[in-house]
C-alpha cells in the first residue's frame, strides 16, 4: 500500500540520515532495545517548543548534567532554574517545567506515567508533548504533529486548504500513516525530514526518499505549501 511505502521509505532514510541529537538514541542502539530516558525525552521537547536544535542543544546538555534526574530538578530552587533558563525565552515554560517535575518526583515516585492520557495530566505537559515522549521515550504509537510534520503533510497531499484552518487534516493525514512499528523512530523522521529535507524554503526534493509520492513536487511548486491564509 502508499502508506506501507511511505513508512518503509522514510524509516530506511532515517536509519542512514537521523540527527546526532544529544537526547537521541540512535536507531542502532534502539534496535538494540535502548530506550530515550522519559525525563531527557520530555526537557528536550519543552526546550525545543521554545527554540531551534541548535540553539537547544547547549541548554539541554546543560540541564541533563546538572540535573541529570527528575528527582535532582525537583529539588533545585526555582531561582536556579529559572537562571539556567535565561536565553530560552518564556519563563511560563520553566514554571511548568519545575511542576512538571516536582509531580513526577512528588507523586509518582520518579516514573514519568507510561499512557498518553497519564501524560497529559501533568503540569504544562499538551497535546504535542505528551505524544512526542509517548512516541520517541515508551514507543507508543501516537501522533506527533509539529511544524514540520504539518509542511511534510501538506505538500505530500498538495493539501490546499490554507493554514491555520488546515492543522485538523493535517494531523488526520499524519494520523493514518502513524504505526505500531518504531513510533518513536516514525516521529522523529518526520521531524528530521521536515528540519533537512522538507525545509520551508528550498525543500531538497532531490534528497527526499518520499519524492515519488509527493503530490506538491508534481505539481511543480513543492515550497509554495503548506498555503497560508491571505494576509
Ligand atoms: N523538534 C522537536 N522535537 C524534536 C526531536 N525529537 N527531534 C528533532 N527535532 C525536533
Amino acid at each position: 500500500s502508499l502508506r506501507q511505502s511511505l513508512r518503509t521509505r522514510l524509516l530506511a532514510w532515517y536509519d542512514q540520515n537521523a540527527r546526532d541529537l544529544p537526547w537521541r538514541v540512535g536507531p542502532a542502539a534502539r534496535r538494540d532495545g535502548m530506550r530515550a530516558d522519559p525525563y531527557r525525552v520530555w526537557l528536550s521537547e519543552v526546550m525545543l517548543q521554545q527554540t531551534t536544535v541548535p540553539h537547544a542543544a547547549p541548554y539541554f546538555l546543560k540541564f541533563t548534567q546538572r540535573w541529570p534526574t527528575v528527582f535532582d530538578l525537583a529539588r533545585e530552587d526555582d531561582a536556579e532554574v529559572m537562571a539556567a533558563w535565561a536565553g530560552l525565552g518564556y519563563y511560563a515554560r520553566a514554571r511548568n517545567l519545575l511542576a512538571c517535575a516536582r509531580a513526577v518526583a512528588g507523586q509518582h515516585g520518579g516514573a514519568f506515567p507510561d499512557t498518553e492520557a497519564g501524560l497529559r495530566e501533568l503540569p504544562g505537559l499538551g497535546p504535542y508533548t505528551a505524544a512526542a515522549v509517548g512516541a520517541i521515550a515508551l514507543d507508543l504509537p501516537t501522533n506527533v504533529v509539529d511544524g514540520n510534520v504539518e509542511r511534510v503533510m501538506a505538500r505530500l497531499f498538495a493539501v490546499e486548504t490554507p493554514l491555520p484552518d488546515a492543522k485538523p487534516a493535517l494531523k488526520a493525514l499524519a494520523g493514518e500513516l502513524v504505526g505500531e512499528d518504531r513510533p518513536g523512530d516514525w516521529a522523529q523522521a518526520l521531524m528530521d525530514l521536515g528540519a533537512t529535507v522538507c525545509r520551508p524554503k528550498a525543500p531538497l526534493c532531490d534528497r527526499c526518499p518520499l519524492a515519488a509520492a509527493c503530490a506538491a513536487l508534481a505539481g511543480g511548486a513543492p515550497e509554495t505549501y503548506p498555503r497560508k491564509a491571505a494576509k
